[in-house]
């Protein structure tokens, strides 16, 4: 997938204009597809690597949508039994990165919690494959952006201006001269997902986190889970080892260039932040304080949280990509769409380990009581 962007091949569109973006789009293709073949031809030295069909994953430019005209997408994923699987979906590249109307605020709070928590939130391994990986998911980012929305992003010599928020970040990370770490945090200051990119450890044989821009932990320390390893850094999930270790780490390997999947995380939290690294998760023999509901702000504090990942694999260095763009709406909201019923059944429907762990036994019961409300 990831073939169809290199920033290089973008910029000569936005260079022509507004009035040429048919020609643009048509240029793109034809430099995507030749780009696509020649990235597949090069690949890893050694490595078998498939062809990814021509053409599979174009990405359309979405002129006619207006960014604030756009509501949040309303992602609903809790089912009446909780299962531990991957619960993995194909998904489109033209659904990889999101511009909703929560852009502009969401942007600006991203860009404060990274000049808030600096030490912690954008991380970089310093090796240099690790750096190759961060220019070139920083590029593919960016292709992306104005590919997909030119009216918003456009190029200006070495910058790409951001139309929406008046400001301007590099065209390309090499060229930038700016620290992998700089280039992270422009991302957190200008896209809503958050991104974190893995490389396989032959002697692990596992993948390893070995950079992210983590502006949105729900539970944990993100500094804690870059360098370590993908079951090391789901070290306190519950029955990680027994249930999803295995799966993962064969789908992991097997993802290919031109693939993208998703999956969906949820959990209900006391708590208006995104940034929320600690209080969200117990070990197993902690004792949770059950809430109750009439202490509770369902309108402005309690809230439904939930997570979009995706996952898919940059062609030139190989590392994959997880990004998590996170979704917080008031309870008050969920029992307005008629959810409470739903909600409730599906609360029930946690097995005790993960009840425990997402803190269910403290939230649940006031859950209930506030959605079995008149
Ligand atoms: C197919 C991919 C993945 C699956 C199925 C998966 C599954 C899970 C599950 C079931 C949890 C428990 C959290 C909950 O349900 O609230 C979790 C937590 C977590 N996952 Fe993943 N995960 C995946 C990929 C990743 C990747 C690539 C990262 C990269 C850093 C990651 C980082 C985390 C972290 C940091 C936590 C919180 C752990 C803690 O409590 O300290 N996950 N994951």
């Amino acid at each position: 997938m990831f073939e169809n962007l290199p920033a290089e091949a973008f910029s000569r569109g936005s260079v022509i204009g507004w009035g040429f973006s048919v020609l643009t789009f048509l240029l793109c293709r034809y430099l995507v597809n030749r780009w696509n073949t020649q990235s597949e031809k090069r690949g890893r030295p050694g490595a078998k690597v498939k062809l990814v069909p021509r053409g599979r994953m174009q990405l359309e430019p979405q002129l006619n949508i207006e960014w604030n005209n756009i509501e949040p997408a309303k992602f609903r994923p809790f089912k009446p039994q909780y299962a531990m699987t991957m619960a993995l979906e194909k998904a489109d590249f033209q659904e990889w990165l999101l511009l909703e109307n929560t852009y502009d605020r969401m942007t600006t709070h991203r860009s404060e919690i990274a000049k808030n928590h600096t030490q912690d939130v954008n991380l970089v391994v310093d090796d240099p494959r690790t750096t190759a990986a961060v220019y070139e998911l920083y590029d593919t980012v960016v292709g992306y952006m104005f590919t997909k929305w030119p009216q918003y992003f456009s190029r200006d010599g070495k910058n790409i201006k951001n139309l929406i928020k008046n400001t301007t970040f590099p065209a390309n990370a090499e060229r930038s001269k700016q620290s992998p770490k700089r280039l992270l945090e422009y991302l957190a200051e200008n896209v809503e997902e958050d991104f974190i990119v893995l490389e396989y450890d032959e002697n692990e044989e596992e993948y390893i986190a070995k950079a992210a821009t983590f502006i949105a932990p729900s539970g944990f320390v993100p500094a804690e889970k870059v360098g370590i390893k993908l079951s090391d850094i789901h070290g306190p999930v519950p029955k990680y080892d027994e249930k999803l270790k295995l799966s993962m780490n064969r789908f992991f390997r097997r993802i290919e260039t031109g693939q993208l999947v998703k999956r969906f995380n949820w959990t209900i939290q006391n708590s208006d932040k995104i940034y929320l690294p600690k209080g969200s998760h117990a070990g197993a023999a902690e004792k949770v304080e059950r809430l109750h509901a009439k202490d509770l702000d369902f309108d402005h504090t309690v809230h439904f949280r939930v997570e979009r990942q995706t996952l898919s694999r940059l062609p030139k260095s190989r590392f994959l990509v997880f990004t998590i763009r996170t979704y917080l709406t008031p309870l008050s909201q969920l029992k307005k769409e008629g959810l409470g019923e739903r909600l409730v059944e599906a609360i029930h429907g946690l097995p005790s380990y993960i009840k425990q762990y997402k803190r269910a036994d403290a939230w649940g019961p006031a859950v209930e009581e506030y959605m079995t409300m008149p």
